[in-house]
């Protein structure tokens, strides 16, 4: 073999190896079109005349979701609504009708005063300490007379400092107000973290005719993130409550009575499952778990269903993906990775959210997101077409519902009513 030939074997061998490699590595065909319930959907957005993007909740799951919860805390513990994760005053209501509590933790001033408003049975515990001219703000606002502050509220407090100055509004305004003390149980986002700082604070509160203690918040979502190697979530979970059991046993001995019947409040959604009735805790809050958003599709909410999708129309449909520039390599690339063949541009999109259905569709990473119009790439074994409906599922709940306006609320086969959001 001449050098020309063998240097043309040689290349062809490497172009047939790099041929053989790239086959090899190529990804299999996972595109599909609408199963059954996206089908089923679809129609239901069509009928109600919708044709933009939409935030969908399927009432059935959110039920289902709920009744799972209620089960699941099997009337050992009192489950309190976390509104940040529901941000709609009916989607509220619908999981405490559903799962009959009237504990709600809310975590913004001006929603504060809608639930006083608007639900005012409600017990509200709130989840982050606020400034103390917020909480200035709900009272100068509160006008509803049927919710009554001082019993049906309790306001978060974070350190000494600020209960000081929550006890100077007290004082100033003459009112009775409820104190519940947050606790770091290992998340370490602030909170009291020690029994000395707890024994501080339960004496100022003491000794303020207008301040009570009303009880624990101690959150732990971290539990279910801890690597084996440093004992996983079991031994997380164990220390969270070693620590909150110190916290009780601390005020117990301080106050010289027992904490039972205070709010001992505790969890999240991916914690709530882990709790058995062996905990200082009497109360679990949990709001995602009832949607299910994908940072939620944890082992610990295994048996929760994802009730909330984004739905959005297709724009334009087009058989080929071409990126400005590399238009030559169309066939290349559709042949590398078959899909990234079609090119499906979408009404919207760069939300916090995950193609969904039809199955295999996502962005494309050269060329980019887009708010307006967002390319979302699929297979040939999707035929989406202009007008039809593709959905995602979103990430979290708290921000990306109410980038939407109202939710259409789906029953199985039609859009019912439409929920609005807060904002
Ligand atoms: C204090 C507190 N409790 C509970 C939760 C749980 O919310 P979710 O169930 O939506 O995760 C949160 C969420 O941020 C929180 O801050």
């Amino acid at each position: 073999m001449g050098s020309w030939n063998r240097r043309r074997f040689l290349t062809a061998a490497a172009v047939a190896g790099a041929g053989g490699l790239a086959l090899a590595l190529r990804p299999s065909d996972r595109g599909a079109n609408h199963a059954r319930y996206y089908m089923r959907m679809s129609k239901a957005l069509d009928e109600a005349g919708l044709a933009r993007p939409t935030l969908v909740i399927d009432q059935r799951r959110l039920l289902a979701n709920a009744d799972v919860l209620h089960r699941r805390l099997r009337g050992r513990y009192h489950y309190r609504v976390v509104a940040k994760s529901l941000p709609s005053l009916p989607l509220v209501e619908a999981v405490m009708q559903r799962t009959n509590t009237l504990r709600l933790m809310v975590f913004h001033q001006p929603f504060l005063n809608l639930v006083a408003e608007e639900l005012p049975r409600t017990v509200v515990l709130l989840g982050k300490p606020m400034p103390v001219a917020a909480a200035a703000a709900f009272y100068d606002l509160h006008v509803a007379r049927d919710f009554d502050p001082g019993r049906q509220l309790q306001w978060l407090i974070d350190s000494g400092a600020r209960l000081r100055q929550y006890r100077e509004l007290a004082g100033q305004r003459q009112i009775p107000m409820r104190i519940n003390l947050e606790i770091d149980v290992g998340l370490h986002r602030g909170g009291l973290r020690n029994v000395d700082e707890l024994a501080e604070v339960l004496e100022v509160i003491e000794h303020d005719p207008l301040l009570t203690f009303a009880g624990f918040m101690g959150y732990e979502p971290h539990v279910v993130k801890i690597p084996g190697i440093i004992g996983g979530p079991p031994r997380a979970f164990e220390r969270a409550q070693a620590v909150y059991w110190s916290f009780v046993n601390a005020a117990e001995k301080k106050l010289g009575r027992s904490v039972d019947n205070l709010t001992l409040n505790a969890a999240g959604s991916p914690t709530y499952q882990l709790y058995d009735g062996d905990e200082p805790a009497n109360e679990l809050s949990a709001g995602s778990a009832l949607v299910k958003p994908t940072d939620f599709d944890l082992d610990t909410l295994a048996d929760h269903q994802p009730a909330a999708f984004i739905a959005t129309p297709v724009i334009k449909a087009l058989d080929t993906t071409e990126v400005p520039g590399l238009e030559p390599l169309a066939g290349v690339m559709a042949w590398l990775n078959p899909n990234r063949r079609k090119a499906f541009f979408i009404y919207g999109g760069y939300w916090k959210a995950i193609p969904e259905s039809p199955a295999g569709l996502s962005v494309n990473p050269i060329y980019g997101h887009s708010t307006n119009q967002e390319m979302l790439n699929g297979s040939a074994s999707i035929d989406l077409a202009p007008d039809d409906w593709v959905f995602l599922r979103p990430t979290q709940s708290e921000h990306v519902f109410l980038q939407f306006g109202d939710i259409a609320v789906y029953d199985g086969t039609q859009i019912t009513t439409h929920w609005p959001i807060f904002t």
